[in-house]
Parts: structure tokens; C-alpha cells; sequence
């Protein structure tokens, strides 16, 4: 079976092409490497000890995703490749649209016409707004408070009407939770070059003193330590949610959505703490002013994924920030 994978040398996207390779798939990669870098390509290969296409093109272009599934007999895509950065979505609103609708738009339409009805969806539980209780589940309400994550509800309605014309689409909705953690070989992570907006991220670089200290956005909260509490799940743990629903979707038509998280909250503190005690080191921070658009707590109730997709998050918070640091200071060292 040939899956293709948009944004496939991207942090979730790669460590799922590892776990396709593993796991006896056919993998090829379109990807604009407009947020990732060109030897992710090889540290796939070295991992897996497997080979795989890799196409450089950005899903707006009609004409490459036409010569790829005109030269791949594609089975089913996953599909990542999209802009990301919720501050960045606010000031930026039409790049967020243009790109991330009309990539998908074209995605689909080229799928159509080659009768590949098979796609699982990379979309974030940030649909869920401001949820009104806890733990989320699949069914409450959505609503989003920025450019980027109501690029993912829309994405999501033109899913479910495509399926509703044609009942032969097999359609995956993926809701991420907050995916930190690398691969335990330190060849592939998340490294962004420029100041982090993430947590992880930032924690790692003040830890590795590229950055000197770590802002808190506020201990104010209705939470344990009254700062923000979140469903951390390890990328590996995301990755191996992914291959769970292409076999899902391999083997049935529908659409349906699933929350990819552990069922499990932890506070800015906890995770902080957690990283210097599994790490050995300090990591010097301040409280400082609420993030704006920030939520109290947000995590999964994540049965459904259990039941549908057969599927779990096996690793804890201490294997995040043990693999986070570790493919971090990794990198580093190859510097
Ligand atoms: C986590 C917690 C912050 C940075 C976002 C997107 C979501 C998904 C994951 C794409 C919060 C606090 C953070 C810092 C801090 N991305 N924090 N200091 O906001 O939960 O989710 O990333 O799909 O769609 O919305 O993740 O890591 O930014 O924040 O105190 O420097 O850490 O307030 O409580 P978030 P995050």
C-alpha cells in the first residue's frame, strides 16, 4: 500500500512516515520545506533503513500533485502540510486562509480525479474553543478563536460535505492535542529556528541556554498551580495514532473524527518540573501576564480513538521531555 504524506519532513509528519516505513508502508513525500529542513529525508531513511519519493512542492501547484499520483498509484494520503502558528494566523489571517484552504482544495481535487478517496486529516483539538467542561469529547461543541484553527474547522466542513456527496471518501478527522517529544533516536524532532511559540520548544532551548529564561504566561488560572493545564502526547505516540486510522480508512468509507491525546492534563509547572528532574537541569523562568486567546485546561477524553482505531498513547510525560531534550542537545552536538 502507497501512502502519500503532505508536509511528510515536518515534527508529526516525519515521525509518522518512520512509523508507515516501519510498519511495511509505502511512503512518498510532497513537502515545501517552507517550515523543515531537506536532510529530515535522509534521517528517514537512515532510521527506517528504507527508501521512499520525495517530491519538494507546495500542494497549491496543481501540476506537481498531478505528475505524483499520475506517476504513484497513491492508496490513501496523510495530510499535515498547512501553516500552523496560532499568533502568527491573527496577524496574518490571509496567508493562513490562502494557504491552507487552497492546498487542500487542489489535494482533494486531484484525489478525485485520480478515485483516491482515502485521506486522514491532520486537525487540532484548538477546534474546540474554549471547551465547557472536561475531559473533550469528539462531540462538543466547536468554535475557534483564530485564523488557524478555524482553517481546521472549515477543512473539516469541506470533508464531511465531500462525503456527503459521495459516499465512497473515507475520511479520518485526527484532533491533536499538544504533541511534544522526538523520535528515541535524536535523529528527528522539533527544533524550530526561530524564538518558539510552543512550551516545549522554549523549555528546551532556555535548558540548552539559547534562550535565558522561560515566560509563564500567567498562574492565574482555574487549575491545580493556576497555570495553563494541556494533554501533552508524545509525537511517537501521535505517529502510531496515524497508522491506525489509514488501516482504518483502508478497509471502510465513512468519515468521522477521533481525539489523538492521553486523557491526561499537566500545568506549565508540572511540565517544567518534569523536565529538570528527568534531565538534570535547571530551567529558570518568571510568571509573567496571560497569553491572550489562552485556555485554562484542555484535554481528551480519548475512548473513542481507543474504541475506533484501536488505539492508546502508551508513553508518559517523562519520555516527552527525556526525547524533547535529547534531539534537541542531539542536533546541537552535530552543530
Ligand atoms: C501550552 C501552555 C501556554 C509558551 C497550541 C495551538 C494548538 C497546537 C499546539 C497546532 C499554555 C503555556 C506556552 C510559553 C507558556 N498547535 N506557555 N510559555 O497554546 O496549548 O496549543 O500549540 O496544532 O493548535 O493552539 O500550546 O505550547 O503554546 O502552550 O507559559 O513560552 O504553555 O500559556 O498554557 P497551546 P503552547
Amino acid at each position: 500500500m502507497k501512502i502519500l504524506v503532505t508536509g511528510g519532513t515536518g515534527y508529526i509528519g516525519s515521525h509518522t512516515c518512520v512509523e508507515l516505513l516501519d510498519a511495511g508502508y509505502e511512503v512518498v513525500i510532497i513537502d515545501n520545506l517552507s517550515n523543515s529542513k531537506i536532510d529530515v529525508v535522509d534521517k528517514i531513511k537512515k532510521i527506517t533503513n528504507k527508501d521512499f519519493k520525495f517530491y519538494k512542492g507546495d500542494l497549491c501547484d496543481y501540476n506537481i500533485l498531478d505528475k505524483i499520483f499520475s506517476e504513484n498509484k497513491i492508496d490513501a494520503v496523510i495530510h499535515f502540510a498547512g501553516f500552523k502558528a496560532v499568533g502568527e494566523s491573527v496577524s496574518m489571517p490571509l496567508k493562513y486562509y490562502r494557504n491552507n484552504l487552497d492546498s487542500t482544495l487542489t489535494l482533494l481535487e486531484v484525489m478525485n480525479k485520480y478515485n483516491c478517496k482515502k485521506i486522514a486529516f491532520s486537525s487540532s483539538a484548538t477546534v474546540y474553543g474554549k471547551p465547557e467542561s472536561l475531559p473533550i469529547k469528539e462531540d462538543f461543541p466547536l468554535s475557534t478563536t483564530n485564523p488557524y484553527g478555524t482553517t481546521k474547522l472549515i477543512i473539516e466542513g469541506i470533508l464531511r460535505d465531500l462525503y456527503k456527496s459521495d459516499n465512497e471518501w473515507s475520511i479520518a478527522i485526527l484532533r491533536y492535542f499538544n504533541p511534544i517529544g522526538a523520535h528515541k533516536s535524536g535523529l528527528i524532532g522539533e527544533n524550530p529556528n526561530d524564538i518558539p511559540n510552543n512550551l516545549m520548544p522554549y523549555i528546551v532551548k532556555v535548558a540548552t541556554k539559547e534562550l535565558d529564561c522561560l515566560n509563564v504566561f500567567g498562574d492565574d488560572y482555574d487549575t491545580k498551580d493556576g497555570t495553563g493545564v494541556r494533554d501533552y502526547i508524545h509525537v511517537v505516540d501521535l505517529a502510531k495514532g496515524h497508522i491506525k486510522a489509514i488501516e482504518k480508512i483502508l478497509n471502510e468509507t465513512g468519515i468521522d473524527a477521533y481525539n489523538l491525546g492521553t486523557g491526561n492534563g499537566y500545568s506549565v509547572l508540572e511540565l517544567v518540573n518534569t523536565f529538570k528532574k528527568v534531565n538534570g537541569v535547571d530551567v529558570k523562568y518568571k510568571i509573567v501576564d496571560r497569553r491572550p486567546g489562552d485556555i485554562d485546561a484542555c484535554y481528551a477524553d480519548n475512548s473513542y480513538a481507543k474504541e475506533k482505531l484501536n488505539w492508546e498513547a502508551k508513553l508518559g510525560i517523562e519520555d516527552m521531555c527525556k526525547d524533547s531534550y535529547n534531539f534537541v542537545k542531539n542536533s546541537n552536538e552535530k552543530k
